[in-house]
């Protein structure tokens, strides 16, 4: 069994090492550089954990845990454009260093590369993998899709939400323990086990994205503080927010949300102090944990020996409670 340290570093070693050409470089140097700052690595890890937990060799599933990596790149070049962020890993966003076309393209092109790299998974387990990864990829535009149309509804409700971010978020999880799960041809049970197992475990990290995003250490975050403030995401946080603040309060919150020209600080400053004082941190806390709950208890019905599953359930523990 691998550290996790160790498979981190053989995916970033890996990915890396993939020669990307070099012509034209102003399309291939802005992917370096996002792929070079590297990220938590984590969808990749939970592939080969998978792959792992149901004894396959983790070197089987390396290029379809690199796919899934390039997958995420690519969703985050193309985020960062929708969501006009200005920072990503404590770097400037593709888009703003470069343009937005440049943001597009090589966002593009990152995709067409994780098909390249399932490409290159052995031939028998492909369609499987690709039907996976399919439904995925589709739903994570779905989600996208939400995210943006909610900036501008006010009305959202915490179901909806919920909804929004399994398919922007979660089923990317999922589809990273399936796909190392079908190296390992388990059956079909366990698959579903797997994949609710990640999907749970999504919805509580995309839960402490949210409160991140509000609360996150700026030197530590690597992303713009206060950002899905600025741009009237409908986080858990702001849904509650909205559900719970009265009078004034609830007054305030929606002229933040309708005013077009603001001072970012002024309205990050105002919104966070009323969430301060509904306890709205606590109460996404509370949600995040139990989605964490329900991870555990799919990945408790795979009948395996508990000391098997201990790398997961350690990984899953360290995203709950990260600060970057
Ligand atoms: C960011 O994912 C996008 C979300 C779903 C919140 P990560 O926090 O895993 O990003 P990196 O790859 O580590 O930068
Ligand atoms: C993450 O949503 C979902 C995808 C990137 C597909 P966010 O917009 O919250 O992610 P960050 O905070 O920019 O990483
Ligand atoms: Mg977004
Ligand atoms: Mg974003
Ligand atoms: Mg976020």
């Amino acid at each position: 069994m691998h550290s996790i340290a160790a498979l981190q570093t053989i995916i970033g070693e890996a990915l890396i090492e993939r020669n990307f050409p070099s012509n034209p470089d102003t399309l291939y140097k802005p992917i370096k550089y996002f792929l070079e700052i590297g990220g938590k690595r984590l969808r990749p890890v939970l592939t080969l954990l998978a792959a792992d937990l149901f004894g396959a060799p983790v070197k089987a599933s390396l290029p379809a845990a690199l796919a899934v990596e390039l997958f995420h790149n690519f969703t985050l070049i193309h985020d960062d454009i929708m969501d006009e962020a200005p920072l990503r890993r404590g770097r400037e966003t593709i888009h703003k260093k470069w343009d937005i076309n440049t943001a597009i393209l090589s966002g593009d092109a990152t995709l067409i590369t994780a098909y390249q790299l399932l490409g290159e998974c052995n031939p028998e387990l492909l369609p499987a993998l690709l039907n996976v990864f399919n439904k995925m990829a589709q739903e994570v535009c779905e989600g996208q899709q939400l995210d943006m149309d909610f900036e501008k509804l006010l009305a959202v409700s915490e179901e909806e939400y919920l909804y929004m971010i399994r398919l922007k978020t979660s089923v990317l999880l999922g589809a990273a323990l399936e796909m190392g799960a079908i190296f390992g041809q388990v059956n079909k049970q366990d698959r579903e086990n797997i994949y609710a197992f990640g999907v749970n475990m999504g919805i509580a990290f995309q839960l402490q994205d949210d409160i991140l995003d509000v609360y996150g250490d700026p030197t530590k975050f690597g992303k713009q503080v206060g950002g899905d403030i600025i741009e009237n995401k409908k986080t858990y946080l702001l849904i509650n927010a909205l559900q719970l603040a009265e009078g004034l309060d609830k007054q305030e919150l929606i002229h933040w949300i309708e005013t077009e020209d603001f001072d970012p600080q002024q309205k990050i400053g105002r919104i966070t102090a009323i969430y301060n004082q509904l306890g709205i941190e606590k109460l996404a806390h509370q949600k995040k944990m139990n989605f964490a709950d329900q991870a555990y208890q799919a990945l408790e019905a795979i009948a395996l020996p508990s000391e098997k599953k201990r790398p997961l359930i350690e990984f899953a523990e360290s995203l709950l409670s990260r600060e970057r």
